[in-house]
């Protein structure tokens, strides 16, 4: 590397890097968008509001009103306090939103809904330049309110208006923030707003902020900071014997991009620090590169004693302070969690989460007695589908029929599901050897059998009758034993489909109330195992939760479904029992309430989206229990599992990749072999996958699709899903630069590649040579790591 050092800096390059006077101000400024508003979202008493197109609106009494700021970001409010019945959003139809004047953007800011109840919609914005280029942009839109899951904006109502009456829909309803990179190149124009392709599900927008890109005051090419955020999560670290608060702190580089060159950027160790009447920095958070047009987080670690206003320092890589900023408001962790809901909704998913990336679920159960379902259904649902329709018209009802007869009721199985062949050990070592971090058991599914110690609230499990084993308890204590570092997950059930107890509480698919024996509809099918208690949340469901976090140790409470619940009560003990401990813990959204982290099922989404998410789906492409119907050759291979992995992380989700084990325990050959092909490629090429963030500019290159973007505080990553041939191309301005060093993963050798940028356009080539590119663990991606040479 030490040629090509001197021999760029014969080129008169500066390699100290950037040389910023100050930090500037990160601003951001609120568009009129009255011209183009089309709806009436909001009302008074339901009365004019129509958002959804069925006569539904916003209780706007519930709504802020005129200027409102959100992750520092100012906007207009719309919809005043609406007692004139006035159209206060866009239902975008292709609109051409112009921009005041030309302006290069740094990023573009808006808070949105979408009607409809999907998990995500993709939806494309489309820039117009003054140089007549244009550029596409990608949101993951999120639905207004969204059941069984739950989403949570940045704007809550705990109902809505319905039939344009003041009657009401008790789903709580949300507006959402987004904010992207623009691609600066030029001045932007206008903005072509998505298309209304689906009636039933359209996006509309309430207000939209942008941030202009800066030109250096001293008009030469050094780069120009700002803070974006200093946002004290609560997340912490073990640092010697304290523990001190991350505070996710994001640096702006507001130069255009093509002023791309080393002195425009920073290029070498920038410390970030905090201080404050109430804090004072740990350990300082580090930032390496920084190009223009970019954004970079940092965690700098902190101790907060109380509330108070916060200055952000940066310096060089002399020590020498580059600039202040101040105003940043400091919140120290809760030293004890209530249930209060709006203080449970300021908790976040921990770090080793969001580092951990790939888990391995588990559906295990009653279920895996069966396994069966026809194609395209849950395995793991037989019993609810064998009652629904209870008929020969049902495949579940006919195969129950000719495969067990008449007199066979889905709590025989429990005697069948023996896990004889289960042993801890084999599983986590596959789990292990997949690449896994975490996994997630289910401990108890609709069917209310549960692999753990229920004591005297059901005996309806795995410890009392069937095996007669504690699983989950063999589980997690040989993973503690064996495998510490891999994070224990617990997946639950919130509702019983036919537990008697459930009834008071019944919906939907999970009525409660003993189900009526198909074959002999006069009679009704025991619950096997049921105690008497008194009421089903107080007396089951909330213990079992308890139960699961101070027993077992669960470090991710994962439900299902949602429903009656007592989840902010178990939140606050979860996360104040796990605080005493040490540990730190999170809940997804299918709790009921006071969600961390998104969790699509069967289904990725289309953008970066900056809330963790997390996708989970089976190896079998329909189920997540056994399903004896499938073949071998149906189950995800590793170039399926990288593939979607890599996607997935590139936008910032997790991929919970699912296993069904058969009755006897064991987890069969075609899965089990396509998770270990997937952790060979993870073997080497993990760097780009694990405690990666996603790339603010963007997750994949614009042109093909088929390229991946990731980064750490040292390097970026490219991850190609199609093979290069001789050379690997990216059509865009990364954060290389001269002195940097290019490997390819999959190569034992890790040979430095040659690597060019194109003078005009700064876009990448990367000179494979003939280093082997042979598919490693047959799993066909290709990461390419960005070693920054920063010094
Ligand atoms: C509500 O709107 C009315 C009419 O525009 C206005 O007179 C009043 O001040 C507004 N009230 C609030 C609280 O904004
Ligand atoms: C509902 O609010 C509107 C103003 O938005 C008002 O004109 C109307 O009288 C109200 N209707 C009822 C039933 O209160
Ligand atoms: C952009 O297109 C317009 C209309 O077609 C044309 O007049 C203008 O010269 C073009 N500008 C550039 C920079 O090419
Ligand atoms: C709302 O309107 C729908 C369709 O007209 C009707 O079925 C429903 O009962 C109404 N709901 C209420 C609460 O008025
Ligand atoms: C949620 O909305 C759905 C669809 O409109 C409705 O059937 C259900 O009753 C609502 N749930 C609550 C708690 O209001
Ligand atoms: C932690 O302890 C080590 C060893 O005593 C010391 O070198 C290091 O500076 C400490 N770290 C902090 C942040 O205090
Ligand atoms: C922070 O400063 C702002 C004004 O700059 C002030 O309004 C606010 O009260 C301060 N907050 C705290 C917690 O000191
Ligand atoms: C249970 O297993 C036995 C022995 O393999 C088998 O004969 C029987 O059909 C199974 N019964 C059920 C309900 O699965
Ligand atoms: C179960 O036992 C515990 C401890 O003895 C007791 O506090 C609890 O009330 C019992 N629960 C039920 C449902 O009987
Ligand atoms: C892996 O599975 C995908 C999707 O089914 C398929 O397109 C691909 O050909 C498979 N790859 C290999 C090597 O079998
Ligand atoms: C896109 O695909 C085409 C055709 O396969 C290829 O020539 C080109 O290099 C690719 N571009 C990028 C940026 O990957
Ligand atoms: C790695 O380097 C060794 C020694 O130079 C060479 O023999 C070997 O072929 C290389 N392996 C690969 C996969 O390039």
């Amino acid at each position: 590397m030490k040629l090509l050092r001197s021999s760029v800096v014969l080129l008169g390059l500066i390699f100290a890097g950037a040389r910023a006077a100050s930090l500037v101000p990160f601003t951001s400024i609120p568009l009129s968008l009255a011209d183009l508003f089309n709806n009436q979202a909001t009302s008074l008493n339901g009365s004019g509001g129509n958002f959804d197109g069925l006569g539904s609106s916003y209780d706007v009494s519930l709504l802020p009103t005129g200027a409102w700021n959100y992750d520092g970001i100012s906007y207009e409010l719309p919809w005043g306090n609406n007692t004139s019945g006035s159209n206060d959003n866009i239902v975008t139809r292709n609109q051409v939103l112009a921009l005041p004047e030309p302006t290069v953007l740094h990023e573009i800011h808006m808070l949105y809904a979408m009607d409809g109840n999907d998990v995500d919609t993709p939806m494309s914005f489309i820039f117009n330049f003054v140089d007549n280029s244009t550029e596409e942009v990608e949101m993951s839109a999120k639905a207004w309110w969204r059941w069984p899951e739950i989403n949570v904006g940045v704007i809550n109502t705990p109902y809505s208006f319905i039939n344009q009456t003041s009657a009401k829909n008790s789903n709580a309803t949300s507006i959402f923030q987004w904010s992207a990179s623009v691609p600066s190149g030029s001045a932007v124009e206008s903005i072509m707003l998505p298309s209304d392709t689906d009636p039933d599900s359209r996006l509309h927008i309430f207000a939209v902020s942008i941030t202009p890109s800066t030109l250096s005051p001293d008009s030469a090419t050094n780069a120009v900071l700002s803070v974006r955020r200093a946002q004290f999560s609560t997340r912490w670290e073990q640092v010697n014997e304290t523990r001190p608060q991350a505070v996710q702190v994001t640096l702006a580089n507001l130069l255009p991009i093509s002023a791309l060159s080393v002195n425009a950027s920073i290029n070498s160790p920038y410390t970030v620090e905090i201080s404050g009447p109430t804090v004072s920095t740990v350990v300082p958070g580090i930032v390496r590169r920084l190009i223009p047009s970019d954004q970079v987080s940092v965690d700098v670690l902190v101790t907060t004693s109380g509330t108070s206003n916060a200055t952000v320092t940066v310096k060089d890589e002399h020590g020498a302070v580059v600039g202040t900023s101040e105003g940043w408001l400091a919140t120290p962790i809760p030293a004890e969690w209530t249930a209060d809901p709006e203080l449970l909704s300021t908790h976040e998913t921990p770090t080793w989460y969001n580092q951990a990336k790939y888990g391995i679920f588990v559906h295990w159960g009653v279920y895996s007695v069966p396994a069966w379902a026809p194609e395209g259904t849950y395995a793991e649902w037989y019993n609810w589908d064998l009652h629904n329709p209870p008929n020969s018209s049902n495949p579940f009802y006919v195969h129950q029929l000719d495969t067990y007869g008449p007199d066979v009721v889905y709590d025989d199985f429990i005697a069948n599901f023996t896990a004889s062949k289960f042993n801890a050990s084999s599983w986590l070592d596959i789990f292990d050897k997949a690449g896994a971090k975490y996994f997630v058991l289910v401990t108890k599914h609709h069917d209310g059998f549960a692999l753990f110690d229920t004591e005297n609230t059901t005996h309806r499990g795995s410890v009392y009758m069937g095996p007669q084993r504690d699983l989950l308890g063999e589980l997690f204590d040989t993973a503690k034993q064996e495998k510490p570092w891999l994070h224990r997950g617990t997946y639950y059930s919130m509702p019983e489909w036919f537990n008697p107890d459930y009834a008071p509480y019944g919906f939907s698919e999970w009525p409660g109330g003993l189900a009526r024996n198909v074959f002999h509809p006069s009679e009704f099918e025991p619950y096997t195992g049921h105690l008497n208690i008194s009421d089903y949340l107080t007396d089951l469901q909330l213990p079992h939760m308890l139960t699961l976090a101070e027993r077992y140790g669960t470090e991710i409470m994962w439900c299902d479904i949602g429903g009656p619940n007592r989840t902010p009560e178990f939140a606050a003990q979860f996360y104040n029992n796990a605080m005493a401990k040490g540990a730190q813990v999170t809940i997804n959204n299918r709790c009921g309430a006071v969600p961390d982290f998104t969790t699509p099922e069967y289904q990725t989404l289309g953008a970066i989206q900056a809330q963790k998410w997390e996708t989970n789906e089976g190896m079998d492409p329909f189920s997540y229990g056994l399903n004896s119907n499938t073949n071998a050759s149906q189950y995800k291979n590793a170039t399926t599992i990288i593939q979607t992995l890599v996607d997935v992380v590139s936008k910032n989700g997790n991929y919970l990749l699912d296993v069904g084990p058969t009755a006897e325990g064991e987890i069969i050959a075609p899965m089990t072999d396509n998770l270990l092909a997937a952790g060979e490629w993870l073997a080497s090429s993990g760097a780009c996958v694990y405690n990666t963030s996603y790339w603010f500019k963007g997750a994949q290159d614009s042109v093909n699709g088929t390229l991946r973007f990731l980064t750490t505080p040292e390097t970026f990553c490219i991850v190609s899903l199609v093979e290069p041939s001789q050379t690997l191309s990216v059509n865009g301005q990364i954060p290389i630069l001269p002195g940097d060093e290019v490997v390819y993963l999959g190569d034992p050798n890790n040979t430095s590649l040659s690597w060019s940028t194109e003078p005009n356009t700064g876009y990448l080539t990367v000179d494979i040579g003939d280093i082997p590119l042979n598919p490693v663990g047959g799993a066909e991606a290709w990461a390419f790591q960005v070693k920054y040479n920063t010094g």
